[in-house]
């Protein structure tokens, strides 16, 4: 594969990984802490060409599932990658387009193409995050195809079928635990005339039958990568990047390219309560875009929502491929606090931090829905904008105060946070008893490394180098089940 003269070299994190490997050690350097078991199981794009034409954004790559193990007491760590077998990646693999991704569709005729708009399958490409059903694990994208797998071998055990008539064409990757029942919410968009939000639970016994929660009707829908629960409600955010539906069938465009920025209509925030549905309101507050929520809690009768907020949705265009591997100006992201006033109306906007932050991970077992005290996320380095994401990053939204991790020329991903198995469920100081783990991308050594750091101060404790670059992905679960 060559690489073109004004290509950076964090652009090989942009590049595909076509080698699945299976190793059951790993060399270590530094010393695990000897409660670390389980496994870090993380997803991301893996391949961007099929024969000679190639996906066009970071989003469209083929999944990958890769498999960190921890025997902490030993001092081990081993590692696993493999392909999602799915009918997306298979006509990938074999040199054709076959599905409409993110941002890319099939190679079809004009005349195809618009005939096709409307009988055309969905994809199945789930390279954006994992998360389980019951003792099911699964991978997500943002059409409600799920793709269950093992995690012991990584194999692919098919696309998970919904028994029920929920019906909607697009979703969230980020499902949360229902703070009080640990249910799964989520929502699905269903396109009309007047569309839909489906706002639905989903009990976490291995079924898949979701039971609706409530609705909201819009008739530009958003485009939201992610949403909020509260103890109380769910709280949708409406980013004015809107699409007319029609228009997905229609315009012959990729599925994101139909979307418009609007700032004019702010963000709409709508709050649905979680037990029966109902609509507390729609607030509105200055228009932002976000793919990640970090958190969202009631205080008393507020509810508070903290973001990564882009001034504007300019992002997704920068991580086209061609754009992303030379990288001109890179949008950032910044922690911000929206204080809804529920009787009120009012929204109150506050920056958290001038530090950057996407990718943002929380003590969620303990935490999701909560007040809290910590978020961790990837940044970058001074706030410079002419390289990729960096740094890693720990703000305690209390005070504002940061911590950094940084190694020049290296490129961690998210940051998962797993906590030391004694760590007491005290509301404050115990979050980030623990470790933090991020696979990072070292171009100049053409390897990547799983790095494992003190939680509390983001210091290194150990580091394992992986025999290849591993591509830079999305999310990840940590699991002591596998
Ligand atoms: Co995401």
């Amino acid at each position: 594969m060559g690489t073109a003269p004004d290509e950076r070299p964090f652009a090989a994190g942009f590049r595909s990984l076509t080698e699945e490997t299976d190793l059951p050690e790993l060399k270590v350097e530094g010393a695990l802490p000897g409660w670390l078991r389980g496994s870090l199981l993380r997803n991301g794009p893996a391949l961007y060409e099929a024969g000679d034409r190639s996906l066009r954004h970071w989003f469209d790559g083929q999944a990958m599932v890769h498999r960190f193990t921890f025997d902490g007491a030993r001092g081990r760590v081993g590692y696993a990658n493999r392909f999602l077998d799915t009918p997306s990646h298979r006509a990938v693999a074999q040199g054709r387009i076959s599905y409409p991704e993110f941002a890319t569709d099939p190679c079809r005729s004009i005349f195809a193409r618009v005939f096709t708009r409307f009988t055309r399958e969905p994809t199945t490409n789930t390279c954006v995050s994992l998360t389980r059903f019951g003792e099911r694990f699964v991978a997500l994208t943002e059409t409600p195809l799920p793709v269950e797998f093992d995690p012991a071998t990584l194999e692919t055990l098919g696309v998970v079928g919904y028994e029920d008539a929920l019906n909607g064409q697009v979703t969230t990757a980020h499902p949360h635990q229902d703070p009080d029942t640990g249910d799964l919410v989520n929502y699905v968009t269903r396109f009309g005339a007047t569309s839909e939000y489906r706002v639905y639970r989903q009990k976490m016994d291995g079924g898949t039958a979701r039971e609706l929660i409530g609705v909201q009707r819009a008739r530009h829908p958003s485009y939201m990568h992610s949403f909020a629960v509260t103890r109380r409600y769910a709280v949708l955010t409406e980013f004015p990047l809107v699409v007319t539906p029609l228009s997905i069938m229609l315009s012959g465009r990729p599925f994101i390219e139909n979307y418009r920025w609007e700032p004019a209509r702010g963000t709409r925030i709508t709050v649905m309560d979680l037990r029966d549905g109902r609509l507390r309101g729609v607030y509105e507050g200055p228009a932002c875009f976000a793919f990640h929520h970090i958190n969202a809690f009631d205080d008393g009768d507020d509810v508070v929502l903290d973001l990564c907020a882009y001034e504007d949705a300019s992002v997704i265009d920068t991580l086209y491929l061609d754009r992303a591997r030379t990288c001109g100006e890179l949008p950032l992201s910044r922690p911000t606090r929206y204080r809804v006033g529920l009787s009120t109306g009012k929204v109150d906007v506050e920056r958290l931090t001038p530090e950057a932050m996407e990718l943002p991970r929380i003590a969620y077992e303990t935490r999701n829905g909560s007040s809290y005290r910590y978020a961790y996320g990837v940044g970058a380095r001074d706030g410079r904008r002419d390289d990729f994401l960096d740094q890693l990053v720990k703000l305690d939204v209390t005070t504002g105060e940061t911590h950094t991790w940084y190694e020049q020329g290296s490129y961690p991903g998210e940051p998962v946070l797993v906590r030391a198995p004694d760590a007491p469920d005290a509301p404050e100081g115990a979050e980030d008893d623990g470790v933090v783990l991020s696979v990072v991308l070292d171009p100049t050594a053409r390897a990547s490394y799983l790095l494992v750091l003190d939680a509390r101060t983001l210091t290194e404790r150990a580091r394992a180098r992986v025999p290849h670059m591993v591509p830079f992905g999305f999310h990840g679960i940590h699991t002591t089940d596998a």
